[in-house]
Formats: C-alpha cells, sequence, structure tokens
C-alpha cells in the first residue's frame, strides 16, 4: 500500500551566506514553504529542506571582512537565516549546512567514486575566471571583456580537475525530452534545451588551495577544495541519506521515484543551469534518479525593473516589512500577485492594496460582518439551517468542488491562480451577503437571515482551510473562532460542517486596513 503513496519532497536553494536574507531569498523560501504546507494539507506526507551554501570564495571574502575564521562567520549568520524564516513562518523539516560533518564525508566519498570511475580526470586549465561568480569563461562567452552578468574576470592558467559532463549530454536532452514536466515552467524547459543544443563543456570541480582554501578538500589532491557548486548541489540528496549505507531506507522514501519518493527543488531562474544541467549530469553520473521537478521562479524586481539585489542596493528587508504589516500579508501578496515563475514588481503600495481588497476587504469583511450579526440575532451561536435558496445552493455546489480544482491548481503550481479562485468565491459570498441583506431580514423573518448566514458561515469556512497554508495563524485564529480549527482537506469537500449553536467568536478584525 504505502509503496503507492507519493511523498513530496520539496526544497529551496541553500542560501550563500555572506549576507542576510532578502527579499529575494526570502521569496524562494515562502513559496516553498507555501507548497510543502498544501501538499500536507492534501495528505501527502512531505518533507521540506532548507539550508546554507557555507563555502567558497564569496563566504571566505565576508568572513575575511567580517575579521572571524569562516566557520564562526558562518555560524553567526545562519542564526540570522534561521531568525528570519522563524519571523516568516517557515516551516522547514531540515535545515542544511554544507559544513556538517557528514556532507563533507560524502562529497568526498562521492568525489572518490567518480575519480576512480574516470568521470573525474585532471587536466590543465587555461582561460578567463570570474572570481565573484567563481566560474570559468571561455575567450568567446566574455561580454565585453567581462562575464555575462558585468563582473570582471581574470585569465589564468592553471592543474584542474574535471567532471565528464559532456558524457552526460545526450542522456541529459533524452530525460528532458522524455519529461515534459521536469523543467519549469516550459519557457525555462526550452531555454535548458536550447542550451543543450551545443556540446556541453566538462565541469571543472577543483580550486587550488593558493587561492582558495575554504572548501572541502579534494580527497586524492589535497592541494585542492572541490568548486563550491559540485559541493553544495549535493546537499540535497545527502540530505535524505545518499551514498550514506545507514540511510538506505531514508533515501528510497524520499529520493527514489520507485517508492513514491523525488525531489522538487524551486530555485530563482539565475541558477538555473547548475540545476539543470550540473546538478541533473552529477546525478546521471551516479546512477541516481534526477529530481522529479526543477521549478524555476521569477525575480522580484525594484523600482528600475532589475532583479532586487544586495549589490543593486533598494532591497526590501523581509524583517521591517513583517515588523510593518505582519509576516502573513506579506505571504499572501507574494503568493497571489506574482504568478509563480514569472518577474514581478515588489512595492509598498502593492502590498498594501493586496492587503485591502483581498484580506482587509473580502474574508476580513466577510467574518467581521458575519460574526457580528451571529452575535446579534442569534446569541453568538451558529444558526445551523439548511437552505432552499437556489443562490444559496449554487454557491453550496462551487464551495465543494473547489477543493479538487484546488488541489490541480496547486500540483501544477499554479498558486496565484489557486488563490484567485478562493478570492473569487469569497467575493460572493460577500455579495450574497450584500443582495441578501440579513440585518434587515432578521426582523421579519429570522430563520431565513439565520440560513443566510449558515451559509456565509460554511463559505467562509473552506475558504479559511484552503488559505491556511498561505496564513497558517490568521486562518488558525479564524478557524478557531468559528470552532473548526481541526479540520482538514477532506472536510472542505462538504457543507454544514459547523454544528447548529457552535459558539461563533466576534473577534477583533483579522486584516486591518491600511
Ligand atoms: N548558493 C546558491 C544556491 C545553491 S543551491 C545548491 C545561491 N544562493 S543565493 O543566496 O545567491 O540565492 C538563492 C536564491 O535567491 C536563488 O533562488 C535566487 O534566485 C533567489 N533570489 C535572489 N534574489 C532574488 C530576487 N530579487 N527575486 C527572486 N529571487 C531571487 O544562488
Amino acid at each position: 500500500m504505502n509503496e503507492k503513496l507519493n511523498r513530496f519532497y520539496i526544497t529551496t536553494p541553500l542560501y550563500y551566506v555572506n549576507a542576510k536574507p532578502h527579499l529575494g531569498t526570502a521569496y524562494s523560501t515562502i513559496m516553498a514553504d507555501i507548497f510543502s504546507r498544501y501538499h500536507r494539507y492534501f495528505g501527502e506526507p512531505t518533507l521540506f529542506l532548507t539550508g546554507t551554501d557555507e563555502h567558497g570564495q564569496k563566504i571566505q571574502q565576508a568572513a575575511e571582512l567580517s575579521k572571524k575564521p569562516p566557520i564562526e562567520h558562518c555560524n553567526a549568520l545562519v542564526e540570522e537565516f534561521r531568525s528570519v524564516w522563524t519571523q516568516l513562518g517557515i516551516n522547514y523539516d531540515i535545515f542544511f549546512r554544507t559544513t556538517e560533518p557528514r556532507h563533507i564525508k560524502t562529497v568526498q566519498k562521492v568525489l572518490q567514486e567518480l575519480y576512480d570511475r574516470g568521470d573525474i580526470y585532471v587536466d590543465n586549465y587555461e582561460g578567463w575566471y570570474s572570481v565573484s561568480e567563481e566560474i570559468f569563461l571561455t575567450e568567446k562567452e566574455l561580454v565585453n571583456g567581462k562575464s555575462p552578468l558585468g563582473n570582471p574576470v581574470v585569465q589564468i592558467s592553471e592543474k584542474n580537475y574535471f567532471f565528464r559532463m559532456s558524457k552526460y549530454q545526450d542522456q541529459l536532452i533524452r530525460h528532458i525530452e522524455q519529461n515534459p514536466n521536469f523543467i519549469l515552467p516550459q519557457t525555462r524547459r526550452n531555454e535548458v534545451l536550447g542550451f543543450l543544443r551545443k556540446p556541453l563543456t566538462d565541469l571543472c570541480i577543483s580550486r587550488p588551495k593558493s587561492r582558495l582554501s575554504w572548501g572541502i578538500e579534494i580527497p586524492f589532491d589535497r592541494d585542492y577544495v572541490t568548486y563550491v557548486w559540485f559541493d553544495a548541489l549535493l546537499n540535497y540528496a545527502v540530505a535524505v541519506g545518499l551514498r550514506q549505507p545507514d540511510q538506505a531506507e531514508q533515501f528510497e522514501k524520499w529520493w527514489e521515484h520507485k517508492g513514491g519518493g523525488g525531489a522538487h527543488h524551486v530555485i530563482g531562474k539565475d541558477i538555473l543551469t547548475t540545476h539543470s544541467v550540473y546538478w541533473t549530469t552529477m546525478l546521471l553520473a551516479l546512477n541516481v534518479d534526477l529530481p522529479r521537478t526543477i521549478f524555476a521562479h521569477g525575480w522580484i524586481l525594484n523600482r528600475d525593473s532589475e532583479k532586487m539585489s544586495k549589490s543593486k542596493g533598494a532591497t526590501f528587508d523581509p524583517v521591517e516589512l513583517v515588523n510593518e504589516f505582519g509576516p502573513e500579508p506579506l505571504r499572501y501578496f507574494l503568493a497571489r500577485d506574482i504568478h509563480f515563475g514569472n518577474d514581478a514588481p515588489f512595492s509598498r503600495e502593492l502590498l498594501i492594496q493586496r492587503i485591502n481588497t483581498d484580506l482587509a476587504n473580502n474574508i476580513g469583511n466577510l467574518y467581521s460582518r458575519v460574526s457580528q450579526l451571529v452575535d446579534k440575532y442569534f446569541d453568538g451561536k451558529s444558526p445551523g439551517a439548511g437552505s432552499s435558496d437556489e443562490v444559496a445552493k449554487g454557491l453550496e455546489n462551487k464551495t465543494i468542488v473547489l477543493a479538487d480544482d484546488l488541489k490541480g491548481l496547486i500540483e501544477n503550481w499554479n498558486l496565484s491562480g489557486a488563490l484567485e479562485r478562493v478570492t473569487g468565491l469569497l467575493s460572493e459570498y460577500n455579495k450574497f451577503l450584500e443582495d441578501r441583506a440579513p440585518w434587515k431580514m432578521a426582523k421579519e423573518n429570522k430563520e431565513a437571515a439565520g440560513q443566510v448566514l449558515e451559509t456565509a458561515l460554511e463559505g467562509l469556512r473552506v475558504c479559511a482551510l484552503h488559505l491556511r497554508p498561505v496564513m497558517p495563524n490568521k486562518m488558525t485564529l479564524l478557524l478557531e473562532n468559528l470552532g473548526c480549527q481541526n479540520q482538514v482537506f477532506s472536510d472542505t469537500k462538504v457543507f454544514r460542517k459547523i454544528e447548529q449553536g457552535t459558539p461563533i467568536k466576534k473577534g477583533e478584525p483579522i486584516f486591518p486596513r491600511w
């Protein structure tokens, strides 16, 4: 039985600990958190990994600047990351650090395995190198004497170790072609296939210690450390037991497709090549399953429509936004306003607009009105009456079919579409309330007023459950006020789940208007 069960293993990128989290890095994490909460809500066993990428030039330089030994610098920033994630309501299962002993040991084991098999070989490297991006570039790849991202490059000539990436090119192309949902969105898949039309070069996976000492030592040459991407990408599989014999069961459960496992990597589009080409060929060389999905999301843009980043300045500090608006409106905005996969602007004005339209005026308003009316006319208890009103019946039908539609949209990574459906339905409930005006009805026909309120309460219950993965605390509070906090996904497929006489709490407004 268990064999058939799909499991959902979702990962964020491992963040460089050269600076504290900003809105761009928070975005990847919040999205992965929301998807993991949805899949858990749908009843799938779920595992959610995030963590930090702690080796390499960038980190060595940041540690030098902070005048700390690299590991102390990393420890301090890891605390910072953990604290920001807690403030944003991130509920990860694994926080993975690439400086963990089991990671270092496994990376070395993998290097040795590939070296022994001839998939890693030594050669002399001559060409251009970008220190800040830690990548090698050919003459042809330079743009006006700089890296394609505009960073300075230096010419080097040195002995290095190479991974035979080119050997796996055809196999990778076949896999992408046969699995249309492997790289998403489709535009990114096409981009990768386009990139793979040119012959792949092999990947330089070592750095001489004379230039960079902060890294995982190459087991067969102590003068070298491992290229940071080769080290960091392995984390996703090491975390669930890759090449650790005592973790075989865990590995089969979360990584291998045959047991219903498989990874879903949420990344930004700037790290698409490293994930869809470097990482996948590494896995092919190791003869283990590829991830099920690599989803490359877009960028949050600054005022000049550029990628919001520390180096460009004008980023938003997620902690400041949380202090001002609370974590959940921010999570909601990012999930609702950005079509997952596309670039999108961020500003305080846009955030405020969304809070007012969807949260304060829609779900917040529905709750306030219904709870106040129930308080006033029904002694604060659910009226619990069925309804013969045609419009109410129509709403009831729309509400109970939403569950499967929502699940389908989320499984296809269409988060904004899913939220649009839920808020669309909430608007219909608000309109229903407006049209029926139970505050007028209550004076002449209390029963009819009770039916209207009951219908609205049910709609509120179902929508709050569906929105809980995005806004866990606020929606739990709302559901507590309706006495429904312990309900689960299957409860949204039926109406009348609030028993007659259930106390309905008239609380503070859930979302203040801005
Ligand atoms: N350490 C590597 C990833 C290694 S994964 C094995 C790395 N780290 S990072 O800290 O620079 O960036 C991590 C993520 O933040 C990326 O997914 C990147 O796309 C995301 N973002 C950084 N700025 C961003 C925006 N302005 N908008 C959206 N996401 C962006 O790369």
